[in-house]
């Protein structure tokens, strides 16, 4: 137990050297470094002013046998003791306590704890949004704001306060930004944000911006189309009310237009089919639904069948896993995606490559489970191609 005590003073000597290297070294910004010292004031006057330091705090004979008559007086012990042979020294003074001298001992600590609080999640936040909200903020603290948002909003907690801090209006206020690096960290935040999180998606939806964000996903600098398309990701997965406003922000013209071209970036072009992929999921999931037009619209097939034949297999693969849930549609016509689409002459293609990849020796494990879900695809594909024809057994 009292190992424990002087344990907690030297954890406090840690807490205070990381905090000054941490300080020290620029990675905090003057704006956080004001709520680390919680009062704003400078360290040395925050621990001066904690309590009247007495004139005998410091006198090394009266440290040990009666408190610390001052934080102060504290402080320098456990810094001075820091020393591995005055630790040894200290270790020993501080067994021969009485319990009431350690609780008394605790508590100065626990007070000392208060004061040099590190700011919560939620005032660091704060300190972001408002330099967000600050219209002569330079180009490069605006993108450091929103790197800090970035990271602070994955904890599901600090994504649900983002709003109530004015966080949300700050960021999508950012989509309008001249920068597009700026507009690309806005919306990669936002979709960070609600990423699987009802209550964000619905946040963001409410204000209205999916459009914003389909047009972002077009926009000629690639980072920001890609963020872009994250974000209206994150928004309608798994979130009907999400689906439907994409739906009737034509959305699903957005994707085909995507798909249909292949100038548009790679990555833009893979996220796009496995959103694809994921809106056949859910219209899968929620069978009481109409299904939508857009998935039997035999051009859009065609585009993403076509993708099986691109040169990059990610791209093949998520087209493939697209596929499949496509074809388990009630209203998707089987004879159409061979006749239209030539999925049939894909999937040969595709199987007669993935032989070939699977004995070279660095692609093989992957050819070996695309093989597995080609051949998924295949079943499902025949099997729905010859209902209603009765194939002799
Ligand atoms: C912090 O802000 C200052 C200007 O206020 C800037 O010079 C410095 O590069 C910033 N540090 C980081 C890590 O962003
Ligand atoms: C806004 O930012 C500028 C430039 O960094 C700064 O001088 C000013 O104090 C900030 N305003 C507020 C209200 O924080
Ligand atoms: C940001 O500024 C707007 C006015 O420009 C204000 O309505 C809003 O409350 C501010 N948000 C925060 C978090 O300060
Ligand atoms: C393909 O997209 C590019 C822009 O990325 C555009 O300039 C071009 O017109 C598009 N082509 C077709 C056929 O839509
Ligand atoms: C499919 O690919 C063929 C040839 O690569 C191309 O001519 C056709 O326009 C593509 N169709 C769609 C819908 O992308």
């Amino acid at each position: 137990m009292r190992v424990v005590r002087l344990s907690l003073i030297l954890s406090i000597v840690v807490v205070i050297s990381a905090a000054m290297a941490w300080a020290s070294d620029g990675r905090v910004n003057k704006s956080a470094l004001g709520l680390f010292w919680s009062t704003g004031k400078e360290e040395g006057e925050l621990l001066r002013n904690s309590q009247p330091a007495e004139p005998e705090a410091l006198d090394d004979n009266n440290e040990l046998d009666g408190g610390f008559s001052s934080l102060d007086g504290m402080l320098q012990w456990a810094i001075g003791h820091s020393d591995p042979a005055k630790l040894k020294e200290g270790a020993k003074s501080v067994q021969r306590l009485s319990d009431d001298d350690l609780k008394r001992r605790q508590i100065e600590i626990k007070e000392l704890m208060e004061k040099l609080k590190m700011p919560s999640d939620a005032e660091l936040m704060k300190v972001a949004i408002d330099d967000l909200n600050n219209s002569s903020l330079s180009l490069e603290d605006r993108l450091r704001a929103l790197e800090e948002l970035l990271t602070l909003v994955e904890p599901i907690d600090n994504a649900n306060d983002l709003n109530k801090l004015g966080g949300l209006v700050a960021v999508i206020r950012q989509l309008d930004n001249a920068e597009p690096d700026v507009r690309k960290l806005a919306a990669w935040v936002l979709g960070k944000a609600c990423q699987n999180n009802p209550v964000v998606q619905k946040q963001v939806l409410d204000f209205g911006i999916l459009a914003k964000l389909l047009e972002m996903v077009k926009s000629d600098a690639v980072e920001e189309a890609n963020k872009a398309l994250y974000a209206v990701s994150a928004l309608v997965r798994n979130n009907l009310n999400g689906q439907e406003n994409f739906y009737a922000e034509a959305g699903d013209l957005t994707l085909k237009d995507i798909l249909s071209n292949s100038t548009f970036d790679i990555r833009l072009r893979r996220k796009c089919v496995f959103l694809i992929g994921d809106l056949a999921e859910s219209q899968l999931e929620n069978a009481d639904q109409a299904e939508l037009p857009f998935f039997r619209d035999h051009v859009f097939l065609k585009a993403i069948v076509n993708l099986t034949s691109s040169d990059d297999l990610d791209l093949q693969e998520k087209a493939l896993a697209a596929i499949k849930s496509l074809l388990q549609l009630r209203t998707i016509d089987a004879s159409a995606l061979k006749d239209f689409c030539a999925l049939d002459k894909a999937l040969e293609r595709m199987r007669l490559q993935l032989q070939q990849l699977m004995e070279e020796e660095d692609q093989s494990d992957y050819a070996k489970d695309v093989e597995i879900l080609r051949r998924e695809v295949e079943l499902i594909f025949y099997k729905k191609l010859n209902k209603g024809i009765q194939v002799p057994t």
